[in-house]
């Protein structure tokens, strides 16, 4: 499952799709069909899913790319032996402590460079298995305009700014 299936969801979305797994995307109702066409299977809308009441979805893996809800949430969700991987920050050591005494793995992920990971990507990309969706572009010289934009929280894909020189 994807929650937050934007700038960096929408790479995951067509990378987890790639390696054959069964997509779930957390979207709002108005950009299912673009995250549909990313190959996500299926679409759960956050302005009407409540993952309180809703019955175990037995998720594999959960990348977290917002950070609105507590991790406490996906408890219920998760199948044995779940992954969580959480963007937006770490999250405390007991809380870390506590889903590895329960057989999670669960993780805070950083940008980091890996020549393998760099090497499968670059497959990925030469394959068309992935693509890069570019909502917006932006001078150099308006980049206040396009953190402006980025703030919205709205993007289908990623903003570009543009460093002609
Ligand atoms: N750890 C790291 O190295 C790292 C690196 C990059 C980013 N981050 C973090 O990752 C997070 C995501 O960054 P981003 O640039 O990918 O975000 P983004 O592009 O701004 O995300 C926009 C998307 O969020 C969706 N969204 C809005 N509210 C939502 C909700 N309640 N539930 C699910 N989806 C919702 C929107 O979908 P709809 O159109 O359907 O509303 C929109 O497509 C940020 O917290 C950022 O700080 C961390």
């Amino acid at each position: 499952m994807i929650l937050r299936a934007g700038g960096v969801g929408h790479y995951a979305v067509q990378m987890a799709k790639a390696t054959g797994a069964y997509v779930i995307a957390l979207k709002s109702a108005a950009n299912a069909g673009w995250v549909t066409n990313l190959g996500a299977d299926e679409i759960i809308d956050y302005n009407t899913f409540d993952f309180n009441e809703a019955s175990s979805l037995q998720l594999n893996l959960v990348l977290d790319a917002g950070g609105r809800y507590p991790a406490s949430l996906y408890e219920k969700h998760f199948a044995p032996g779940a992954a969580l991987f959480y963007l937006p920050h770490q999250l405390p050591g007991e809380k870390m402590q506590y889903y590895k005494s329960k057989g999670f793995d669960v993780r805070f992920t950083g940008v980091f460079t890996e020549e393998r990971a760099i090497d499968d990507i670059a497959t990925l990309l030469k394959e068309g298995k992935v693509k890069s969706y570019i909502d917006k572009t932006f001078a150099f010289t308006d980049m206040k305009a396009a953190f402006e934009e980025m703030k919205k929280g709205t993007t289908r894909g990623k903003i570009v700014v543009r460093m002609d020189i």
